[in-house]
């Protein structure tokens, strides 16, 4: 029970002290839901709480936390429900969160941006290449702004588009350029929802970590029947409300622990052109960043070269050579945890001629050397390196990447390096690299554990779990001795 239910209960419950401040017992719920109590109630309730034998102030202070204001956008495409986000905006208008809205062209033909703007008092948004706006709230700063870009409805059209990746208006653009969790809400006529298009579309989407509010079984606005049906918009608010519940604990649940990750492949130079390297992407390494500073993660990325955005994260350096990954590493101790995803190149080749005698690395190697011999200067190995240093963090976690007894493998490096947990994956089919999806093994001294393929984002999700669970047993263990 969070702080604010806590004290809505010695109150007398939800339906007294609505009664007694004159106002909804929906809107108590909701103030328990966010764990807020609203800026012009706070008084009322003080004043209701002077015969408890709490200080209730702390109540209301160690609300702290919360105090930053959830931000949520609401793009409302262009379908027959657009009317009945209407009263989404008027629900959530009720609470602390701060709202933009965002119309698409489509659905400026059922409502206007003037009814939008009159109900949530500011400027509602519709346009791309709008020079005013651009000034003042460009594109990217709306769509890094929010915690949460609520689609509702959701058409079909935008559906595909934002499986397809484009990004044409608005709306789309937006979707793309976000970090944020988006929910969509579909609704449309269920020979639509059933398309195959449709279908796959939806498909993508899960599998990139996109969540969906169902659209409900019924009678559609056409006249035919099946799935399709806009949710209540109460419905809709009260999804969004305990999204925010649940992640506000998780938003919090690894503050002040401070995580180094590194990830992608690193780059040796054979010359001033050539360079040896490997296929990591960096993806998994990345969701990772991103899922721990979610949590509240003091996150350190350190990054080999690689072709993918970078996550929002406190601090990322970027770097090319092993030894500037280790340095890095080093520079960055102490830290809690450590986790090395990256894919370190195990050697330097020094490339020779075929009478082993040195050739200029500071120079491109002309091809008249045909037979070009390579001497193997072992780099060094980041993960055992720290792992058995003064300086190792509280946990270490590695990742092993390998075609044959992948078990045997990881299970021998997780001993012979001394770390804390290993990450193993088959890459037998080179599959891994580059995907968006990751079926790995999690091994410990006493476990193995299976994952069964699922998204690199969703494994981040489980291992920050993980790392929690962790981080509870490390402080057991320090308290029991
Ligand atoms: C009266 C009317 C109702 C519509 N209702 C829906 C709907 O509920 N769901 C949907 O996906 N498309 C619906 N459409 C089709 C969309 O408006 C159309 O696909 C449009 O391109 C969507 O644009 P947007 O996705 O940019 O908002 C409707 C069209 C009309 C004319």
């Amino acid at each position: 029970m969070n702080n604010i239910s806590q004290l809505i209960f010695l109150l007398g419950g939800t339906g007294a002290v609505a009664e007694k401040l004159k106002i909804k017992p929906s809107a108590i719920s909701n103030w328990k839901k966010l764990n807020k109590i609203p800026n012009n109630k706070r008084e009322a309730v003080l004043k209701l709480s002077t015969h408890l034998d709490l200080d209730i102030d702390n109540f209301l202070t160690s609300n702290k936390e919360h105090d930053a204001k959830i931000k949520i956008l609401l793009i409302i495409c262009g379908g027959i429900a657009s009317y009945k986000s209407l009263e989404i905006i008027r629900l959530i208008r009720k609470t602390d969160i701060e709202l933009d809205v965002v119309l698409t062209k489509s659905a400026q033909k059922f409502i206007t941006p003037l009814l939008v703007t009159s109900l949530n008092e500011k400027k509602c948004y519709t346009d791309l290449f709008s020079v005013e706006d651009e000034t003042k709230m460009n594109h990217i700063k709306l769509a890094r702004k929010p915690d949460i870009i609520l689609v509702a409805p959701t058409t079909a059209n935008v559906m595909a588009k934002l499986a397809c990746g484009l990004a044409d208006d608005l709306a789309s653009t937006i979707l793309l350029a976000s970090f944020s969790k988006i929910i969509l809400a579909p609704s449309m006529n269920p020979v639509m929802w059933n398309n195959s298009a449709t279908r796959e579309n939806y498909k993508k989407l899960l599998d990139r970590g996109i969540e969906f509010i169902e659209p409900d079984k019924g009678e559609m606005a056409c006249g035919e029947e099946g799935i399709g049906r806009f949710p209540d918009p109460k419905l809709i608010f009260d999804y969004i409300l305990s999204y925010i519940n649940k992640n506000q604990t998780l938003n919090n649940q690894l503050k002040g622990i401070s995580i180094l990750v590194t990830a992608g492949p690193t780059i040796e130079n054979i010359d001033p052109i050539r360079f040896m390297s490997n296929q990591s992407s960096g993806k998994q390494g990345f969701e990772i960043a991103s899922e721990l500073t979610r949590r509240g993660a003091k996150v350190t990325l350190i990054t080999g070269p690689v072709n993918i955005p970078y996550p929002n994260c406190e601090n990322i350096i970027r770097v090319k050579t092993a030894k500037e990954m280790l340095d890095n590493v080093n520079k960055q101790l102490p830290a809690d945890i450590l986790i090395c995803s990256a894919a370190v190149a195990d050697w330097k080749l020094i490339p020779k001629t075929s009478s082993n005698k040195k050739i200029d690395m500071n120079k491109k190697i002309k091809k008249n050397n045909d037979n070009l011999l390579f001497e193997t200067i072992k780099n060094p190995d980041i993960l055992e390196t720290i792992a058995n240093s003064t300086l190792r963090p509280k946990i270490v976690i590695g990742f092993s990447a390998e075609t044959n007894n992948l078990k045997k493998n990881a299970y021998y490096k997780l001993v012979s390096k001394n770390i804390d947990l290993i990450i193993a994956n088959d890459v037998s089919n080179a599959k891994v690299f580059g995907e968006d999806f990751n079926e790995v093994l999690l091994i410990d001294k006493f476990n193995c554990e299976k994952w069964e393929k699922q998204s690199k984002k969703s494994v981040a999700f489980h291992l920050a779990n993980k790392i929690n669970n962790l981080l509870i047993n490390y402080n057991q263990r320090d308290i029991d001795a």
